[in-house]
């Protein structure tokens, strides 16, 4: 039965400690609808927190739209600038034409051609951590890994990947602010001036990367080429660096998890399920409704903003026994992690690689992760994640 409360979720101070699930795992289970007046939005949104409906306000025949904006803040009268244009932020025949176009570079297929360089990159990290000082995970390991391979899709070349992976480290290190300088918001707009000059040169020589093929379709205006590179850039680090990090604290906390993997008891592809369940990065998704509709019981007419909360979604008790607790063989796994419908996340399939190679190359090098700190948590509303994972991993 539905319950109505009202609290503005889109605080980002609610999210700075575990107690967030909490809250989460009270209206999963009560299955709650929760009315945020405005504050953090300018017209206040409603939210939804358990499995089924979640899937049901991202469902594909589910009478919502995302082109207004897919995050906390935008609505029918405060559209995204993006809408229409950026992939997620699209619908019917642009959206399904970006999906046909940019699906091949983020296929399995493809991201299994990228595996060796995920593990090069793996590889590196761990040479320089092992066996050292206190690793903070957040910083040194989880960003890395996804901006190297999201530079390889761009087709950055191998001169600039270093700059373009600082940048991206500073982009999306999160809403603290955490570094000096410049501000993320800063670091975003150096990357989009970059694209630019890819653009040119992509024009110049086209190659078989993400920025050629955008190009190659001969439609799409140069904003619609830098918008949905911007689409995979953010879409490609946002969340993937906590998902890594995520794992690396799994090591760290499930006893016998290591040497599990390393000795083939536990099944990798299983793991990397239970990571991005239990990590949840993409912490909301927002919906506006297209139509009259009924959730929960309750009747919201067309233009109202609706929001789906994913970790309450994967941690919902009716759906997953013992939800807090990270089990390695958790089958089945019917997390909505990478969203669910039509805008199910793109890169999936290259988020598990890189999931599956961090697993197997850290269980190969390292016999214990020893967590330093209890992890602090970022100040963010969009992405669930780890401010900082201060660990000491030992060499096997
Ligand atoms: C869409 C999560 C990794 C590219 C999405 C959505 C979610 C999500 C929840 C749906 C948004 C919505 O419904 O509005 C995640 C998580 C990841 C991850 C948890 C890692 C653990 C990646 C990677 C890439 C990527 C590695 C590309 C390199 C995209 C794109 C979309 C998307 C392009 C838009 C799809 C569409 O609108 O049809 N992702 N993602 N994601 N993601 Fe991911």
């Amino acid at each position: 039965m539905q319950t109505t409360k009202t609290v503005d979720l889109g605080d980002p101070d609610l999210y700075t400690s575990l107690d967030r699930h909490v809250r989460w795992r009270e209206y999963a289970a009560e299955d709650a609808m929760v009315w945020s007046e405005p504050g953090s939005s300018p017209t206040g949104f409603w939210s939804v927190f358990s499995h089924r409906a979640c899937a049901a306000v991202l469902g594909p025949n589910a009478p919502f739209t995302s082109e207004y904006g897919m995050m906390i803040g935008f609505d029918r009268d405060h559209p995204d600038r993006s809408g229409g244009q950026m992939m997620v932020v699209s619908e019917q025949d642009q959206h399904r034409k970006l999906r046909k176009l940019v699906g091949p570079l983020l296929s399995r297929a493809a991201a299994r051609k990228l595996s060796d360089r995920v593990r090069a990159e793996v590889r590196g990290v761990l040479d320089r951590v092992l066996d050292g000082e206190v690793c903070d995970v957040a910083a040194a390991i989880g960003p890395r890994i996804p901006a190297a391979v999201v530079c390889e899709i761009l087709g950055v070349p191998a001169e600039d990947q270093d700059m373009l992976i600082d940048l991206t480290n500073h982009a999306f290190g999160g809403e603290d602010e955490l570094f000096d300088g410049m501000t993320p918001r800063q670091a975003h707009t150096e990357i989009l001036v970059y694209f630019d000059e890819l653009i040119s040169a992509r024009r110049a020589s086209p190659g078989d990367d993400l920025v050629s093929t955008l190009l190659s379709d001969g439609e799409l205006s140069i904003d619609d080429v830098v918008l949905n590179c911007d689409n995979v850039l953010i879409g490609g680090n946002e969340t993937t660096r906590h998902a890594i990090t995520g794992a690396v604290h799994a090591f760290a906390t499930v006893p016998g998890l290591l040497e599990e993997i390393r000795d083939g008891s536990a099944d990798v592809d299983t793991v990397v399920d239970e990571v991005l369940r239990w990590t949840s990065p993409a912490m909301h998704v927002l919906r506006v409704t297209s139509d009259d509709v009924t959730i929960n019981g309750r009747d919201l007419p067309a233009g109202t903003p609706v929001v789906a909360w994913l970790p309450a979604a994967n941690r919902d008790p009716a759906v997953f026994d013992d939800p807090d607790t990270f089990r390695p063989g958790r089958k089945p796994n019917r997390h909505i992690a990478f969203g669910h419908g039509m805008h199910h996340c793109l890169g999936s399939a290259l988020a598990r690689i890189e999931l599956a190679v961090v697993l197997r190359e850290v269980a190969e090098r390292v016999s214990r992760v020893e967590l330093v700190k209890e992890p602090a948590w970022l100040r963010a509303v969009v992405v669930q994640g780890y401010r900082e994972l201060p660990v000491r991993f030992t060499g096997r």
